[in-house]
Order: C-alpha cells, then structure tokens, then sequence
C-alpha cells in the first residue's frame, strides 16, 4: 500500500482570534496547554479531584496497552457527582434540564427536583430486580425520562445500554441480545415533525425475541391513550405507577473507578455493531474537564447540544459533562423544522441560549433553508457555538459564524468519537483562534498526532490520526470482545498507539484537519484526495446546498470521482451546470480532483445521526447491490439516486 499521504489541496487560510472580551475572561486559557503538557498526569489527576470520591485512588493510571486503567482504587458514584454534589450550595435549585416538547410543551427540573426523580426510578428498578452490573436498555425519544433512567443506572450501578430511539426494532433486538439486558425502558411515543412516533409499538417488535428481557417500563408522553400502546400483563409496567411506590432515599452505590458505566453500540467495517465499553472515573473526569473547557461553562450559561441522547454526544455533552459542572442543559424533542423551519432560532431567542453545539449537517440543512430564517430573531444571547461529528467545509463554517454567530462567537470545531468518550481536538475558544474546517489542536492532556503507515510522525502534512498516549475517557474494550478491541484500534502500528480510522492534516500552525474515515478516501491517478476536500470545493458554490463524493472504478485513473449532489432551494441541475461545478472543483482543488460525473438528487441518503452513508453511494455508482442498509434514515433516497444514475448512465 502507498503512503497514507491525501492531497491537501484545499487551501484555507482565513484565521479567527478570539473576541478580546471572551479571551479576556475564558476558563480555559493558554497556560492550561503549558500545564498538561508538563505534566499530563498531574493534569487529569487535578482535575479529578475537582470532583466527589468515596475512596481516593492509588495510582493516576496502570497502562498495559491496550488497556489502561485510569484512577486505580478509586471508588466514587457519576450519579452522585452529577447530582448530589450540587445539593449542598447554591446550584440546589438551579434548573438542571429545561425541556421543551415538539408540542410546545416545557418542563424545567432543578437539580433538587432531577435528585429525586433519579432515587425514585432507581428504586424502581431496583424493586424489578436490577442490581450492580445488571445490563438496562433504554429506548427513548428526547424526553427528560431519557436522562432520569440514565442516571438512575449510573446511580445503582447498573450498566446502560442507550439504543437511539430511531433505530428499527431489529437493531434494538441485537443490542440488547448482545449485552443480555434484563429491562428496557422505552415510552408509548413522542412526536417528531408533526407526527406521533409510536416507540411502545416498536419496542414490541424487538421484544418478540429478546429472551433476557424480565421487563420494560414505559414512560407515557402524553395524556392516557393519546399514543396507542398494549401493555403485555406481568411484564409491560408504566412509570410514572412504578415511580409512585418507590421510596426516594437512594444512597448512591459507591462504584469502582474502572466498573462499566455503559455500553453504547456504534457501526464498524463489519456488520455487526460494536459494544463500546465505558467506565466510571475516567469517563467522568474527561467528559467534567472537557465540558468545562472546551463550552466554557458557566453558573449562567443555557447550554443546547441538539444531539440525541442517543449518541455519544447525547450521553457525554447532554448529560454527564454538563451535569457534572453543575449547568443548566437544555433539552428538545423535536425536529429543527417544525412547525417552521426558524424553530431552532425561536428557540434560542425564547430560551436565551448561551451555547449552541450541533453537526455539520445541520448547519448545512440551516444554510439551505436561508438566511432570513435565522434573521428573524434575536440571536444575542449566544456566546460560543459548537459542531461535531463530521468536517465542517469553510463554507458551512463561515456561515454559521455569520448568521448564527454574529461573527462575535467563536465556534469551537470538536473531533471525537464514541470511543474516545469525550472531545480530543477542538482549539479552547477563548485560548486559541479558530481556522474554518480545522478542528485545531489537541486538547491538554491529548496526545494526537499524525502518522504514516509505519507510524512515522508527520509533523506538517497528512496521514492517519492516531493517540499516542492513553486518556481517561477512552473506550476500556469492545462488549464481549476484548480481540476485536485490539485488532480493530491498536494493532496498526506498536500495540500502544490508538488508530482512529481518520485521516489528518496537520498544518504548520500545528493545526489539525479532520480528513474523513480513512476507508472514504479515494485514490485518483495515484493522488490519494479525501472526499471531504471535493465536498467543501462543491459545497462552496453558492448553488450547492450538500455533496457527497465517492470513488468509482476507471479504466485509466484507478478511481475517477463521483458527487452527488443537492442543490440550494428549488435549482434544478442541467448539463451546463454540472459543467460548472466540474469546472468550480477544477478550480478550487485542480484537476485531477474534477468530477468524473455528477448526480443531482434532492436528497443524500444518511444515517439517522445524520452522516452521509458513502458505502452506499460507492455501491450506486458501481452498480452493485447495496450493502446493509438499516442505519439508513430513509432507504427509498438511495432507490431513487440509483434510478438517477441508471438513467444518467443508460
Ligand atoms: O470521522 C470522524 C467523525 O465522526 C467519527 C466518529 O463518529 P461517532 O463515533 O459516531 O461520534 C460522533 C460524535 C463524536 C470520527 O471518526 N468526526 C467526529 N467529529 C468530527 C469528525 N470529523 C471531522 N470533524 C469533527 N469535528
């Protein structure tokens, strides 16, 4: 295999300081950087003991790579630190979670008030039989009960196993096959555009074949019988019933720091899902110190992270990291277009939303809906936004900052995944200045670096992303296969260094560039492009509202480039335009990055997190079958973009 070398061909170089008065103040600073790269150790091990321990630990860390041990001896509770720790000053009855239906409906919960809706759903299933280290699956919309039956395990012990509410029973079938869970918790519904999602309904499906399922509890979103529901006798049991006889003293259970926190599945190369195993301490102290620093938290602060609870996101930067510093969450359950496509933006006028922390997918969606939308409203209480989960093109970026931002708010890119737990690149907004489409620097405490195949640094350039040095939050295993961990995330180079599966620039600032999963990347006349690139190039004309390109066998190239595209409003794409756009990506990377052939189509086909699903597309332009779809939000878009190419090829 030739060197793991993209063509960097996007030239970026516009640079964003940080507003005087928010660097002025920030909680994260420049020194903070000099301070863990001293002594990363001491680094984490401060931060640590910011938080609550039942027993102190022996040892910061026991490495014996792959596996590392973080705050060996250790014995606190994240229930107790999210929640408990706040009682006793003046964050009592501060709001913890303020939500807002798709209704209209809102609900605020103050940390007294979250305290003891967690001890009464942890006796609640403490009475069903679950005990410490018992598997619960929890399958549910955006609700509040989503975050109280997280905690609730947390508390007692118990390990959760979060499946995202959108996913088909199928999946929730395997997820909870594959870690025996021995209770669901699930709700009769909850609405999302308009419309009543029926999740009880779906829940049955799976349960037909989930033989260690003793219960499932359901939670009623609306008035009795508004979502149509059968209870199963014996085993089906409402919440809000089981919730009224349970005691509401709760003593936190006092968990090891290295017992399983949760299991959340996420995809691999192959089918089937990996069980992404996380533990107590290290989780905690990574999500606490990241949350801190990287959104800048404050006591005041109205924090919106519009990922689902779902997903990573959900659980670090929704739940555990905010609520461990004590900050007022904000919640929704609805999709960002209904009733209209401004209520996001009504949203954060209404709320006052201070930070703002959503995907670049979205941002695109925003864009293509226009600018008058945000327009409309008062943004000013925003102070800092956030994106995850993909490369944000320049373009995306710098609207984001211009129509959302007011070009006062830094806008913090943070690269991470499931298995890293919590945020590992993103420039601290008040300590460094931000590039568009960089997601900037490791954070203190963060070994990465880019590599080449033989795991030869690349100081300036391009390569594969790789963690050189264990970090709390990390994944500990995968559920049930510990070889599969090891293979799949530490056997590319030494034993010791994490492979992300990403490709990286590193500019000469110092500055990380996600390039995408390196299995995305394409190799075109011997010139390996990262698909992101000619996305940001397409994206960049103004008539291009979202692309996604993928390679395609070709006779004397190796590769030649396939984009689809979706265009801004109600364009319709001709001939000529597609000329142009070939012509526009000439331009802007050169021309070996020139589009072999470009598909209009209104839609893209995506998971339901919002990712574009390349694989697929790569089987559309090959014309091969298509491959597993069930993470696919809509599997008609990818019919309907084949009968597009068919009919453009035929
Ligand atoms: O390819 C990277 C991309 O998302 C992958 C991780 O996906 P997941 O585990 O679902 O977690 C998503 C939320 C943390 C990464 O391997 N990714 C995530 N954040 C970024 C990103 N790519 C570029 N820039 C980011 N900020």
């Amino acid at each position: 295999m030739s060197d793991p070398v993209f063509s960097d061909l996007l030239k970026e170089e516009r640079v964003f300081a940080p507003p005087p008065a928010f660097a002025a103040d920030a909680v994260g600073t420049p020194a903070l950087y000099q301070r863990a790269a001293a002594d990363p150790l001491k680094f984490w091990e401060d931060h640590a003991s910011e938080l609550e321990w039942f027993e102190p630990w022996q040892q910061v860390l026991d490495w014996q790579p792959p596996h590392a041990q973080w705050f060996v001896g250790g014995r606190l509770n994240v229930s107790h630190n999210c929640l408990d720790r706040h009682l006793a000053g003046p964050r009592r009855n501060k709001a913890a979670i303020i939500w807002e239906g798709e209704n209209g409906e809102q609900r605020t919960l103050t940390y007294l008030q979250l305290h003891r809706q967690v001890c009464h759903f942890a006796n609640a299933i403490k009475s069903l039989g679950v005990v410490k280290g018992d598997r619960v699956a929890i399958y549910m919309p955006m609700l509040v009960e989503a975050a109280v039956a997280m905690l609730a395990c947390a508390r007692i012990g118990a390990i959760h196993n979060v499946v995202f509410g959108g996913f088909s029973p199928d999946s929730l079938t395997d997820r909870i096959n594959d870690s025996r869970c021995k209770i669901l918790v699930t709700a009769d519904g909850g609405w999302r555009r308009g419309k009543q999602l029926l999740l009880k309904n779906e829940a049955d499906l799976a349960l037909a074949s989930t033989p260690s399922i003793d219960h499932v509890v359901v939670v009623r979103r609306g008035a009795e019988d508004e979502f149509a529901c059968t209870m199963r006798p014996g085993r089906d049991l409402w919440y809000h019933e089981i919730m009224l006889d349970a005691p509401v003293e709760c003593r936190a259970e006092s968990m090891d720091a290295e017992d399983v926190l949760f299991i959340l599945y996420t995809s691999g190369t192959t089918g089937k899902p990996k069980g992404i195993v996380h533990t107590t301490g290290g989780y905690l102290v990574g999500t606490y110190t990241t949350s801190k620093y990287v959104f800048d938290l404050r006591e005041t602060d109205i924090y919106w992270c519009t990922a689902d609870v779902g997903w990573i996101t959900g659980h670090s930067y929704i739940i555990y990291g905010p609520l461990a510093n004590g900050a007022t969450v904000f919640m929704y359950e609805g999709a960002p277009n209904y009733p209209k496509h401004d209520r996001f933006w009504k949203i954060v006028e209404e709320h006052q939303v201070s930070i703002f922390y959503t995907a670049p997918t979205a941002i695109r969606a925003f864009m293509k809906w226009g600018d008058e939308l945000p327009a409309r409203h008062d943004l000013s209480s925003l102070r800092l936004l956030g994106t995850v989960g993909e490369p944000i093109n320049p373009e995306a970026w710098m609207w984001y900052h211009q129509n959302i931002g007011s070009e006062r708010c830094p806008i913090v890119d943070t690269w991470w995944q499931t298995e890293t737990g919590g945020i590992m690149i993103a420039n601290l907004p008040g300590a460094k200045p931000q590039k568009p489409g960089f997601a900037g620097h490791p954070l203190p405490g963060i070994s990465a670096v880019v590599l080449d195949e033989d795991g030869s640094e690349i100081a300036t350039g391009s390569g594969l992303l790789a963690i050189t040095q264990p970090w709390p939050s990390m994944l500990r295993t995968l559920w049930g296969d510990d070889e599969r961990f090891r293979q799949t995330y530490f056997s590319r180079w030494d034993g010791s260094i994490y492979f992300a599966g990403d490709g990286a620039k590193r500019d000469k600032d110092g500055y990380f560039m996600i390039l995408g999963r390196v299995d995305d990347v394409l190799n075109v006349s011997g010139h390996r492009i990262g698909t992101m690139e000619v996305e940001s190039a397409l994206v960049d004309n103004p008539v291009v509202a979202e692309a996604a390109v993928v390679g395609c066998a070709h006779e004397l190239k190796g590769q030649g480039i396939v984009a689809f595209v979706s265009l801004r409003g109600k364009l319709a794409g001709d001939e000529e335009l597609r000329d142009k756009l070939k012509q526009h990506v000439a331009k802007k990377i050169g021309a070996i990055a020139r589009p072999e052939e470009i598909i209009f189509a209104a839609d893209l086909p995506k998971t339901r997190s919002g990712k574009i699903m390349r694989r697929l597309l790569r089987d559309v332009a090959e014309g091969r079958a298509l491959g597993d779809t069930t993470t696919l939000a809509d599997p008609a878009v990818v019919e309907k973009l084949r009968t597009l190419y068919e009919d453009k090829e035929g």
